[in-house]
């Protein structure tokens, strides 16, 4: 790498953080600018991690000639409006999951990337690590044949990221446990079978906790409640695919679940199955069933992220995460919403 990469982020809280923490491990990249509107998360992150130029508006920032490219870390509603504005900007975009409230939102974005011919990527941070990539290489070797199964859960006994904050407005962030936590597993589970296209869904959603004002996590971070609850706190869907695959999803933020959290996906195949995480394999050995226990070491999968999203622009690379994956994924997330609302399976168009 020979010229500095600049970079500006959008949002100063947590994930931002985390990106941060990334741009900073890497050579001849520098994290020149912080926007946020919030004053004082602004200039305690910028002091902790030493970054010169604050501004409160990213309009502001976006002018900066010298910024490459941008970190987008806000609440989900101000994802696609400022992907758009960075891009019209000429920057390089990593945008933080889930890429938008609704996939009609999220098309907006496919003008500007085009016009930019900037790189443009959504965070999904699970793709990343060692084991999710250890698998990938042995699907594509075809150790588990044909994948035509796919279970997959993300759920929280008592986990609503603040009650009454914008995660549980649906105008701020497009929906409750699916869109939020379920993403996750959803992009993962969905790149690791090959990204088949999605012709059917049926969905179910809940809100039985939320509205009560009960469940909310201890981590929350929302101070103004408007006391809101207009998303779910467990979805479930079930999404049949162009190739005859099927996937069962169950995601929530409340339910009345044993452990604290259960988090996995299983994918089965003709030839083998596999879960994560920790990453196990059933594999037939001369006619014997065997479960294999990778020890794959354990890596920072957001240094993973930022480095890969730092390739792609420094040897124009086309990154791992594209915006049709993004799209694809908010059209299936959409798809469990509509049905859940009407009763009926949604055909994707
Ligand atoms: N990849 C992950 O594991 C992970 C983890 C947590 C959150 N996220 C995602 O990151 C995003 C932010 O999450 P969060 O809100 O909990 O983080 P957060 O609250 O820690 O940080 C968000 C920051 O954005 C700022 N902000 C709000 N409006 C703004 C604006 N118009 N301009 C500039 N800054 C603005 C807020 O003041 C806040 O400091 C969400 O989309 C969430 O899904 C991802």
């Amino acid at each position: 790498m020979s010229k500095q990469v600049n970079i500006g982020v959008i949002g100063a809280g947590w994930p931002a953080w985390q990106h941060i923490k990334g741009y900073q491990k890497l050579e001849n990249v520098k994290v020149l600018a912080l926007c946020d509107i919030n004053k004082e998360i602004l200039s305690k992150t910028a002091k902790e991690y030493n970054i010169p130029k604050t501004f409160t508006k990213c309009e502001d920032m976006l002018k900066l000639k010298e910024i490459d490219a941008i970190s987008v870390c806000t609440p989900n509603f101000l994802h696609v409006p400022q992907v758009i504005a960075s891009l019209n900007a000429g920057k390089h975009v990593i945008c933080e999951k889930p890429l938008s409230v609704s996939a009609e939102e999220a098309c907006k974005i496919i003008g500007p990337l085009k016009k930019s011919k900037k790189k443009f990527m959504i965070a999904q941070v699970k793709r990343f690590a060692n084991e999710s990539k250890y698998l990938k290489k042995l699907i594509n070797n075809n150790e588990l044949g044909n994948i035509y199964y796919s279970k997959i859960k993300y759920l929280r006994r008592a986990g609503i990221p603040g009650i009454g904050s914008w995660f549980t407005t649906k105008k701020y962030s497009g929906g409750g446990s699916l869109i939020d936590c379920g993403v996750h597993v959803l992009d993962l589970t969905w790149w690791l079978m090959g990204c088949p296209k999605p012709v059917e869904i049926f969905g179910s959603t809940y809100a039985k906790f939320g509205p009560k004002g009960l469940r909310d996590s201890n981590w929350s971070v929302s101070k103004d409640r408007t006391k809101i609850f207009d998303v779910e706190d467990l979805s479930t869907g079930i999404i049949k695919f162009e190739n005859g695959a099927s996937l069962f999803i169950e995601t929530s933020w409340a339910m009345n679940i044993k452990e604290d959290s259960q988090v996995s996906c299983l994918l089965y195949g003709t030839d083998g199955g596999a879960e994560l995480s920790p990453l196990k394999l059933l594999k037939y050995i001369d006619d014997c069933p065997n479960c294999i226990e990778p020890k794959i070491p354990e890596n920072n999968i957001f240094d993973e992220e930022i480095k890969h999203f730092v390739d792609c622009i420094v040897n124009d690379k086309k990154p791992t995460v594209t915006l049709e994956h993004g799209i694809r994924i908010m059209k299936m997330m959409d798809g469990i919403y509509k049905s859940a609302k009407t009763g009926k399976s949604v055909t994707v168009k």
